[in-house]
């Protein structure tokens, strides 16, 4: 029998070499007590290299940081949960403020920008264009952006292929019949939705020069996984991609402090929302 990784066996300094290995690559910063994370994360990595520990693993990354293996570690590292309508204050925020004042202002391009910065497995930016659709914008020019740093969960989001526990979490069931149709265990979402968006992977951390203007950027439970200046960083660059007015939304538990240069945060029915000056 294959011996189990085990976290016992993840020396202090191997510990640490994880933890730089994966703010250097992704800027997220993994605190002193995740040991439990690196173990479950991590165990199957170990087996699939034959190894027997995490200790191993890391002897043998610490020579092949840029590797697809260092690379893989990174994204078991990574949280990658989402869910359609997550935060539904915010989406009835946009259908019912944002959206028609847009529609008045972009009346003559009749042209709107969205992106999903962090866009993990798609359900944010599909549930965007799903409420957009339900606004008919049928001979409006819009396009959502879906970015993020794993090319993983991009490969995801681009088939439009959801389980049935994930169709289970936030989408209605109205929309489901709508715009999805069983394919085996799966559910397909249809081509119109698919159409309205494009993943492209992007590190937040990186310039975001030739992005935007957007109207509505959505970079939502991802900051929580920053340090103090990583978020700065990006939240400046965010604003460089939007038009003065638009939206800013970020996770339920996320704020933006010391950004009120770039930013006024306002509440907008029962959604927070950082308004780009
Ligand atoms: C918890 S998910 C959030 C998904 C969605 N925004 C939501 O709120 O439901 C966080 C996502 O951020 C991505 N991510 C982490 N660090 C990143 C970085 N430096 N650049 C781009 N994406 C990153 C992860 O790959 C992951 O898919």
């Amino acid at each position: 029998m294959q011996s189990q990784a085990s976290v016992a066996e993840i020396r202090p300094e191997n510990y640490r070499f994880l933890q730089e290995h994966v703010y250097s690559q992704v800027g997220i910063v993994l605190e002193e007590d995740k040991h439990y994370l690196f173990e479950c994360r991590l165990a199957p990595i170990v087996r699939q290299l034959g190894l027997n520990t995490i200790d191993d693993l890391c002897t043998f990354l610490k020579g092949n940081c840029q590797t697809e293996v260092g690379r893989q570690v990174v994204e078991a590292m990574t949280t990658n949960e989402t869910y359609f309508f997550r935060d539904p204050a915010q989406y009835e925020a946009i259908r019912s403020v944002l959206l028609p004042r847009l529609m008045e202002e972009r009346q003559q391009t009749k042209k709107l920008r969205f992106w999903s910065a962090a866009a993990s497995t798609g359900q944010e930016a599909y549930s965007l264009a799903m409420l957009l659709i339900a606004q008919g914008l049928s001979d409006w020019d819009v396009r959502i952006l879906g970015t993020d740093f794993s090319s993983q969960v991009l490969e995801r989001a681009r088939s439009g292929k959801y389980q049935q526990i994930e169709v289970n979490r936030g989408l209605p069931a109205s929309l489901l019949v709508k715009h999805f149709r069983q394919s085996g265990t799966e559910w397909q979402l249809s081509e119109p939705v698919r159409r309205m968006v494009s993943f492209e992977t992007i590190d937040l951390r990186n310039s975001m020069h030739g992005l935007g203007p957007f109207d509505l950027v959505f970079c939502r439970n991802v900051m929580i996984y920053f340090d103090a200046g990583t978020k700065k960083s990006i939240l400046e660059e965010l604003h460089r991609t939007m038009f003065g007015g638009a939206w800013l939304l970020l996770g339920g538990v996320e704020t933006a402090f010391g950004v009120d240069e770039w930013f006024e945060r306002q509440t907008v029915q029962n959604a927070t929302v950082y308004v780009a000056r």
